[in-house]
């Protein structure tokens, strides 16, 4: 039951995050570290065990990999809600990290959360170097200035630009704001296996694409008390979302297209990805 498999990968991951976190030296830095990651769906951590089960890979030795990607993903939020990005207060449940803490702790937990990432693809229960180092290219490809980063630039940039986004530029956004560790993460198993990378990359690109219609639509529908964050937040902030130019309806019926492309690109996988099929319904069904 997919439900049941992803409480199971939330619990392991938190274990495997708090772990590395608490090695750490203690103090402020520690503690706001450990709060930032706790909590969140852990889709990307499902994605990497599951890819990493399709090569028959095993939890325990996918795990750090799953932990990092989830590290990224906390680093990216913490920067994502500060003052001069989205300037949200409120995140996974509880106050924002700049918000309980300061902006200089959380510029730190962002940045000490995304070298621990790094540190963790590193782990040598992931295999042989010649995979770990695929993995860390990988990872680093997907979070900088081609990757994630990018998106976010582009995401910010078009607050200010003079004219609305083209739906091709939104998707060239979203491909790097959240598609780029999506697909990072759908991929690992490959990676690790040093199998194919490209049937899970088809499924994790339109998989991703749904994923940012869903979180766009949320945004407009969702609640704070479901979805943890603020709510509302894009429209106010004049953000170039796949709403705004698809409109309800018509993003709605984009992430069920998408969600079909996603589950072709499983064909040759068979039973053993039927994990991936119910986390793409899961995504767009999702209200949180
Ligand atoms: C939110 O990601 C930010 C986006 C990339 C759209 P998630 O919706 O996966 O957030 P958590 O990890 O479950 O909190
Ligand atoms: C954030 O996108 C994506 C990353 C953090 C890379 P959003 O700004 O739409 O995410 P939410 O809505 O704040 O979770
Ligand atoms: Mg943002
Ligand atoms: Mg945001
Ligand atoms: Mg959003």
């Amino acid at each position: 039951m997919f439900e049941t498999r992803l409480k199971d990968v939330q619990h392991e991951v938190q274990i495997a995050l708090d772990t590395a976190i608490a090695r750490l030296p203690e103090g402020a830095l520690r503690d706001a570290m450990a709060y930032a990651a706790q909590g969140g769906k852990r889709l990307r951590a499902f994605l990497v065990l599951e890819s990493a089960a399709l090569f028959g890979i095993p939890a325990e030795r996918a795990m750090p990999a799953a932990a990092a990607v989830e590290a990224l993903h906390a680093y990216s939020l913490v920067h994502d809600d500060m003052p001069c990005m989205d300037d949200d207060d409120l995140r996974r449940g509880l106050p924002t990290v700049h918000v309980k803490w300061d902006e200089a702790t959380a510029v730190l937990v962002g940045d000490a959360l995304q070298t621990l990432a790094f540190e963790l693809c590193c782990a040598p229960e992931l295999g042989a170097p010649d995979r770990r180092i695929a993995l860390v290219a990988a990872l680093a490809k997907a979070s900088g200035a081609e990757g994630m980063v990018y998106g976010q630039a582009l995401d910010i940039a078009a607050e200010t630009a003079a004219a609305p986004l083209s739906l091709d530029e939104i998707i060239r956004l979203q491909a790097g704001k959240t598609g780029a560790l999506i697909c990072f993460a759908a991929e690992a198993g490959a990676i690790l296996a040093g199998e194919d990378r490209a049937p899970l990359a088809r499924y994790a690109t339109a998989l991703g694409l749904a994923f940012q219609i869903a979180d766009d639509i949320l945004d407009v529908e969702g609640s704070e008390e479901q979805t943890g964050k603020r709510v509302g937040k894009d429209a106010d902030a004049g953000k170039a979302t796949f709403v705004s130019l698809l409109g309800l309806d018509g993003a709605r019926k984009r992430a069920a297209e998408l969600i079909d492309e996603a589950e072709q690109a499983l064909s040759g996988y068979g039973a053993s990805a039927q994990n991936l099929r119910d986390a793409a319904r899961f995504v767009i069904a999702r209200n949180n």
